[in-house]
């Protein structure tokens, strides 16, 4: 059995607009997956269907042994302890130390108290200073988030994702905020450390080129369908006019320069 399947996914917000319709793939333990197409495609509704962070209308959605659409309280707890995500402005807090943003990964694994108090376990907190270092920003652990640049900050939201011990990390556009040097390095780890730690990763891009390099596979989603699924070599230009459309060729040259 695959890691995720979707199953002829549909998706419709209040405003009554089908933002999914009938999407339907599937993604292997390991796999390292990026989802491109155009602003309002639906990239981040899908992302968000795969975790209930928005409910789905439609279709199924199967995670490992969990059953996306039909679950209790304490199984969709369950479920996100085996969901890493990263956003694309880090979602850290601010005015928290990057050790203890790391830790607040574990927090789906604690009763209420143990969060408040912030209890800790020595395993917990060597964990975290292992991804730090292994994330390259060992040296920071005791500032304050706000005072990392952007890279730095999207490292911390990938050791926080990370100490979660998921299956799958989940990142909404993880480099849109970053400069090309940071995004290599944010790829570049993201890509070596979920093959290292054996874990599934999808991620949501603008950048075609980058997820031609640094990706198994690409889905290519347009007003809310998949119009490309395949290896990263097969993607070719026809492809990406069709996902685009040819109207935004110009658009889309930008972005991916
Ligand atoms: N919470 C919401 N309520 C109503 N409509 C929404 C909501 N979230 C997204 N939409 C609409 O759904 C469509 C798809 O949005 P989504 O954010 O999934 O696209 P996207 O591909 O991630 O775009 P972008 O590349 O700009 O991030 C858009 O038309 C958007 O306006
Ligand atoms: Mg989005």
């Amino acid at each position: 059995m695959s890691l995720l399947t979707v199953e002829e996914l549909g998706k419709t917000y209040n405003s009554g607009t089908k933002v999914l319709k009938n999407v339907s793939f599937k993604v292997e333990a390991g796999e390292f997956v990026s989802i491109i197409g155009p602003s309002g495609a639906g990239k981040s509704t899908l992302l968000r269907c795969i975790n209930r962070m928005v409910e789905i209308d439609e279709g199924k959605v199967h995670f490992d042994h969990f059953d996306v659409g039909n679950l209790n309280k304490k199984d969709l707890r369950l479920l996100r302890t085996n969901i890493g995500m990263i956003f694309q402005h880090y979602n850290l807090v601010p005015r928290l130390s990057v050790i203890e943003n790391v830790l607040h990964g574990r927090l789906g694994y604690k009763t209420t108290l143990q969060g408040v108090l912030g209890k800790f376990t020595e395993l917990e907190k060597e964990r975290a200073f292992f991804l730090l270092k292994k994330l390259g920003i060992e040296e920071h652990a005791y500032k304050r988030c706000d005072q990392l640049s952007g890279g730095q900050q999207q490292r911390v939201g990938i050791a926080r994702s990370l100490i979660q011990e998921p299956k799958i990390i989940l990142c909404d556009e993880p480099i849109a905020s970053l400069d090309p040097n940071a995004s290599k390095v944010i790829m570049d780890h993201l890509k070596s450390i979920t093959l290292e730690l054996n874990i599934t990763c999808i991620v949501n891009l603008h950048q075609v080129e980058i997820a031609r390099s640094y990706s198994d596979r690409i889905i290519g989603l347009k007003k809310g369908e998949v119009v490309f699924d395949g290896p990263s070599h097969r993607l070719t230009t026809d492809n990406i006019d069709i996902i685009y459309g040819t109207e935004n060729r110009e658009t889309r040259e930008l972005i991916t320069v």
